[in-house]
């Protein structure tokens, strides 16, 4: 399939040979497909693996391309109209301090002639805090432009995270009119992981849960529920221009407003790992944090960020519960109250979770005809309701992962899905006094959640917290006993 138009080059640090059965291995265990052995084996046949370690394995590494970009240009028979739109993609997975020499080295060896394309994906993180982000833009616009770099953030190429911006567009009819402060009650984003930070523990303890989740995949989700529609929902740079808005509006999140945790064993992972003398790491493996949104639509409504490891569940979530008195609305705008059952919810499934599966979920109670006639209609989703079921749901037809996703939009030149720098900057406006000022914070020690009370069960029984109760439907940092 691939002929003579693919290439995908490994590179790393290290010396090694890509025929050594170690990295041979590594490929036949970490490319996963079904039924797909052909392409696999195709695939790792055009593998390569280069040394990057000084600016000479560079300039070799790149005329290496050149001269198989040569070759691929003078071999290449497809008829005019099938001519193959060569380019060359690089995806720099590396520590932000070996951003800027990596930068200059391939923009000085590995540029491409026009018209072949060049871009350039970016793994978080993205800085450490706002200075640090504008310090590594700055350095990144100096070696490329501003639509060659795709700052990936893999949340935004989960299948449901997907679908969000489509599902609030094609029905506006039914959800616009409610979709603001008069209506939702309130908004939840989780993200629980059961895993540790166990192998990544040093990395971890430099970040936090803040930096690590909570300053990007969190807000990127918030973004999408609660940004204003764009008129044309194939308009990319008007997408972009909304979502910056909404960033802007995003009030900076304060100390009190803020719950953090750190799970029992951390500190012992930690010592395990060190090489040096240990010192009481205060990196919050867990955070409960109250975002206010100010403008017209979201003043007021409380929204709830909620990221934490070692918890008992994998489930990644947004649910928004709407007012009581807007239950039903099948007549139009005669509502009846008496029909109705109370918090009707609406749930953007990431991931996990009691319902397993990605989907959108709405409960049963809301006959939604239009929206499920307008969203099959956009061939990318199933409809399912079965008998015996407690909810409507929609699932999305093909459920491939995020990062593949993603990689497949950068090959289309779609920017929609990737982080633009000035959505970076207005998300670090949000979270960076607050990690200023994380020392201040008190730090809860937890062992795990319990279910059926929605609690964080911290190490003492009073320490214990329910976001929201029918009494305090706002998350109160007063409620916060100190461990002492
Ligand atoms: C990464 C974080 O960005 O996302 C990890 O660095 C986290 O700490 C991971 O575990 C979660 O991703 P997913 O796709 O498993 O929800």
């Amino acid at each position: 399939m691939y002929e003579d138009t693919f290439t995908f080059y490994g590179a790393a640090r290290a010396e090694a040979d890509i025929g050594s059965p170690k990295l041979q291995e590594i490929l036949q265990s970490s490319i996963k497909c079904n039924s797909c052995d052909d392409l696999k084996a195709e695939f790792i046949f055009h593998t390569t693996y280069h040394q990057l370690k000084i600016e000479e394995h560079y300039k070799t590494l790149c005329e290496n391309m050149n001269s198989k970009h040569a070759q691929a240009g003078t071999t290449n028979d497809s008829t005019e109209d099938e001519t193959v739109e060569f380019g060359r993609l690089f995806y720099l997975s590396i520590p932000p301090s070996a951003y800027s020499k990596t930068a200059e080295l391939i923009d000085k060896y590995c540029r491409p002639q026009a018209p072949t394309w060049f871009r350039i994906i970016i793994e978080k993180p993205f800085g450490h805090d706002k200075k640090s982000s504008v310090e590594l833009a700055e350095q990144l616009v100096k070696y490329f432009k501003d639509e060659e770099m795709f700052r990936i953030d893999h949340y935004l190429g989960k299948s449901i995270a997907k679908q969000i911006l489509p599902f609030r567009f094609h029905n506006t009819k039914n959800y616009d009119h409610i979709w603001n402060r008069d209506h939702i009650e309130k908004i939840e984003i989780m993200m629980k992981e059961e895993v540790d930070v166990k192998g990544r523990v040093n990395f971890y303890d430099e970040c936090g849960v803040i930096r690590d989740v909570m300053q990007n995949h969190l807000t990127e989700l918030l973004v999408l529920v609660t940004m204003e529609l764009p008129k044309n929902i194939n308009n990319i740079t008007e997408i972009q221009q909304r979502k910056l808005q909404l960033l802007q509006q995003v009030s900076p999140v304060k100390p009190k407003q803020v719950l953090l945790g750190q799970y029992a064993s951390y500190q012992s992972e930690l010592i395990a790992s060190a090489a040096s003398e240990h010192v009481a790491s205060k990196t919050p493996t867990f955070a409960a944090s109250l975002v206010n949104i100010d403008n017209a639509r979201w003043k007021g409504v409380p929204i709830l960020l909620v990221a934490g490891k070692k918890l008992h569940e994998r489930a990644s979530y947004i649910k928004i519960t709407f007012k009581r008195q807007i239950v039903c609305f099948e007549d139009g705008d005669s509502w009846d109250n008496t029909k109705c059952s109370p918090y009707q919810q609406m749930l953007f499934n990431i991931g996990g979770g009691s319902i397993g599966i990605p989907a959108i979920v709405i409960s049963q109670s809301l006959p939604y005809p239009t929206a499920v006639a307008e969203w099959t209609n956009s061939q990318q989703v199933d409809y399912f309701k079965q008998p015996g079921n407690s909810f409507n749901a929609f699932t999305a037809k093909t459920d491939i992962d995020a990062y593949s996703s993603l990689i497949s939009e950068v090959y289309k030149n779609n920017k929609q899905y990737f982080v633009g720098t000035d959505q970076l900057l207005a998300s670090w406006d949000i979270w960076t006094p607050l990690l200023n000022d994380l020392h201040n914070i008190p730090l809860q020690e937890y062992s795990g959640w319990d279910e059926d009370t929605d609690i964080l069960k911290f190490q003492h029984a009073k320490n214990q917290l329910k976001f929201f109760t029918e009494k305090h439907k706002r998350f109160e940092a007063t409620e916060i006993p100190s461990s002492n």
